[in-house]
């Protein structure tokens, strides 16, 4: 299921019709749907049933906690890529021996919290993070339990820059430096290798460059064990695509048979980092209209979500699907237009040439598959309400994030004291530098 169907000429979340939400909590809003979720998690347990499988969600893809809770209770773990994020799995509930830990530039305080708290694995991703991993440890008294990851060099086919698994991208270890790597751990204090680590890109949807780069991580794993360095397990990664346009989303049915069959039986633990394939379709993002724009150079409907609310449009060219939240009745005719945001910037468009059906100002719009790399990466700028999350989960629906509202987002800036102004007498002093006197 994706959540989201219309019923009776409008669009329902699950049970809860979508303009209601946005009646309830302004827009724009992010609304998600906790079955969709659910389900989606679910398809890939079920696919891989046979198989000593972890899924350890990519939390980056939207960290918000009642997700989080949302996907624990289904046994799902956590990949995380900060001191943050893990901080966030644990404030979920999420148990750290489900929770990996990946990230270039993993700091001393970053790799205590992983270790004090106990957590799965550490993905390192260089010669020198082990080193100072194994110190880090070794001053903690304890072991990290370490997967290298490696660069297999392999194109993803998706766009540029979300692709991580070519030589010269910033990721992971080249192949034929990897066993180097694993026998240096091997005779390091402090770590100890469990596994083989390897992600090739994100919004992948042919199973080609899965095959090709799971096939690369399998041999190295039989390799090292040859060479009696005891891996027993591999974090294939994540990257699985999701229907954003006409898009074949991966079968997770399909994904498991390739494994099956680069496994041959071997025995073997996975770990999968799917963030987008959980979220991405169980996410939309719900708009105002605010004007209708129509001149002789086109017709613009400008809507108060944009790239400050949704970057992948404008950082990606990224498609997503625009629609009327009021279904129009058959035969209504539609009319090209670009759906374009409030901020002062071309590229805050959100759709080029839709065809939708006329829309008056106050009327609503969806955005769809939204949930993934949406609210995650919302920012303030042009000092916007940021948006509201809804989690709908059937019949109830919750505010899962609160709007943010302007005033609360520069609460925390601080006006140095010697800055002439009319208030200047009564600040309290406090910032970096602030004169004494
Ligand atoms: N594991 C690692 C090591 C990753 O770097 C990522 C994503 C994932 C797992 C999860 O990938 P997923 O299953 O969600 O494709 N902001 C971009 C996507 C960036 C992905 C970064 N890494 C977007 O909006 O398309």
């Amino acid at each position: 299921m994706s959540g989201f169907s219309y019923r009776r000429g409008e669009l329902f979340a699950e049970a809860v019709p979508v303009a209601e939400i946005a009646a309830a909590v302004g827009t724009p809003v992010y609304v998600y749907s906790a079955n969709a979720v659910r389900a989606r998690l679910r398809a890939f347990a079920a696919a891989f049933a046979d198989l000593p499988a972890l899924f350890c969600y990519a939390l980056k893809a939207n960290p918000n906690l009642a997700i989080l809770r949302l996907l624990a209770a289904e046994g799902a773990g956590a990949d995380t890529v900060s001191g943050g994020e893990i901080e966030r799995a644990l404030a979920a509930g999420m148990p750290p021996e489900r929770i990996v830990f990946a990230g270039v530039a993993k700091t001393d305080e970053e790799m205590r919290l992983g270790l004090g708290r106990g957590i799965y694995q550490f993905n390192v991703e260089s010669a020198e993070e082990l080193e100072r991993l194994a110190a880090v440890a070794r001053a903690a008294g304890t072991t990290a339990p370490v997967a290298i990851r490696v660069n297999p060099d392999v194109a993803a086919e998706t766009h540029d820059k979300i692709s991580t698994g070519r030589r010269g991208d910033k990721f992971g270890i080249p192949l034929e430096e990897a066993t180097a790597v694993y026998e240096r751990a091997a005779g390091l204090p402090g770590v100890a290798a469990v596994g083989v680590h390897l992600h090739i890109g994100s919004q992948i949807t042919g199973l080609g460059p899965f095959a090709r780069a799971y096939r690369r991580g399998v041999e190295l794993w039989r390799d090292l064990r040859a060479r009696g360095i005891a891996v027993e397990r591999i974090d294939f990664g994540g990257g699985f695509g999701i229907r954003y346009r006409e898009e074949t989303p991966v079968d997770p049915v399909a994904l498991a048979a390739l494994v099956r069959d680069l496994l041959g039986g071997a025995a073997c633990r996975l770990i999968f980092e799917p963030g987008r394939a959980l979220v991405g379709e169980a996410g939309i993002l719900v708009s105002r209209v605010i004007y209708r724009k129509e001149t002789r150079a086109g017709r613009f409907l400008v809507v108060d979500a944009g790239m400050q609310t949704l970057l992948r449009p404008a950082l990606y060219d990224a498609w997503h699907d625009i629609f009327p939240v009021r279904e129009p009745p058959p035969g209504t005719p539609l009319l090209v237009m670009d759906v374009v945001g409030p901020i002062c910037e071309s590229s805050d468009v959100l759709g080029r040439d839709r065809r939708l059906p006329p829309l008056s100002r106050g009327e609503l719009i969806a955005i769809g598959a939204a949930g993934a790399y949406g609210a995650a990466m919302v920012s303030n700028y042009n000092s916007r309400p940021r948006p509201a999350e809804v989690l709908v989960d059937g019949d109830r629906w919750a505010v899962i994030k609160p709007r943010l509202e302007p005033a609360a987002q520069f609460a925390d800036e601080v006006v140095p004291s010697w800055l002439p102004g009319p208030d200047a007498q009564d600040r309290p002093s406090g910032s970096h530098g602030d004169a004494d006197d």
